[in-house]
């Protein structure tokens, strides 16, 4: 019996968009025009990875540590956010597309973070391909908030401490919901996690490209695809 090409399509892709930077200095550019080019490679990604069959795509957009970088590349990168939220994102919406967002978004401008709840709550019933944004996200920051949550549930005596396993701290995750990711791929050669998706990322695959993100093609997707299907998944077992 031959398997379908389809039994080795991930189901959830995670993607930690790194390189704008340098793929700009590169070429003499500023940042900026980095991560503008870097938005239009997510473009046409998008309806790509759907086709192919993937389910579920999180975007590492914006990290909690990335509010470090200087005051003028964080406001380019809210304008940047604000104009894909309403333009790419939007079309997404039309296309039956389901989005959210996870990540501090209450360390957004208000404008911002109301209408990443807006796109929400206008998506959540589509099904089919579901697109999460990581915006303000660290992994280390869910974590501490699903504690708080745990927590205030205890005290509330609502649950008992036995009652807190690994079902109950994914499920207090803002990924909950979200079959944890089969495939991680980091552009631009780094090959570190920099504080994304620390729980769930427990059994993914790693796929570390040397291209900057704005040079991530579906071609390159392709290729994360097919060094996909050679990796043998044990979870531990034989
Ligand atoms: C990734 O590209 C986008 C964000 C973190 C917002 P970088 O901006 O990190 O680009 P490099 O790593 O400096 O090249
Ligand atoms: C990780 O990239 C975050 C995103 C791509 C959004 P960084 O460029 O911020 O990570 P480090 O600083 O190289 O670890
Ligand atoms: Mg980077």
């Amino acid at each position: 019996m031959t398997l379908s090409a389809d039994s080795f399509v991930p189901r959830h892709v995670a993607v930690i968009m790194d390189g704008n930077g340098r793929w700009a200095e590169q070429r003499g550019l500023s940042r900026t025009a980095g991560h503008k080019k870097g938005a239009e490679a997510l473009k046409k990604l998008l309806p790509y990875m759907r086709d192919k069959g993937v389910s579920y795509v999180t975007l590492y957009a914006f990290s909690t540590e990335n509010w470090k970088r200087p005051p003028e590349e964080v406001r380019t990168l809210m304008d940047l956010f604000r104009s894909y939220l309403d333009g790419d994102i939007t079309e997404l919406k039309k296309q039956g597309v389901r989005v959210s967002f996870i990540g501090q978004r209450d360390r957004f401008p208000a404008d911002l973070a109301a209408k990443m709840t807006t796109l929400e709550n206008e998506t959540k019933n589509l099904s089919g391909f579901h697109v999460v944004l990581a915006l303000s996200y660290g992994g280390r920051d869910d974590l501490v908030q699903a504690v708080r949550r745990l927590a205030a549930r205890v005290l509330g005596g609502e649950i008992n401490i036995d009652d807190l396993d690994t079902a109950a701290i994914a499920g207090a995750l803002s990924t909950a919901g979200i079959p944890d990711p089969d495939l991680i791929i980091r552009t631009s050669g780094e090959q570190r996690i920099s504080n994304f998706l620390l729980w769930e990322s427990a059994y993914s695959e790693y796929y570390f490209p040397k291209v900057f993100w704005p040079d991530f093609t579906p071609a390159e997707f392709d290729k994360a695809l097919a060094e996909y299907a050679l990796r043998h998944r044990r979870y531990g077992g034989l």
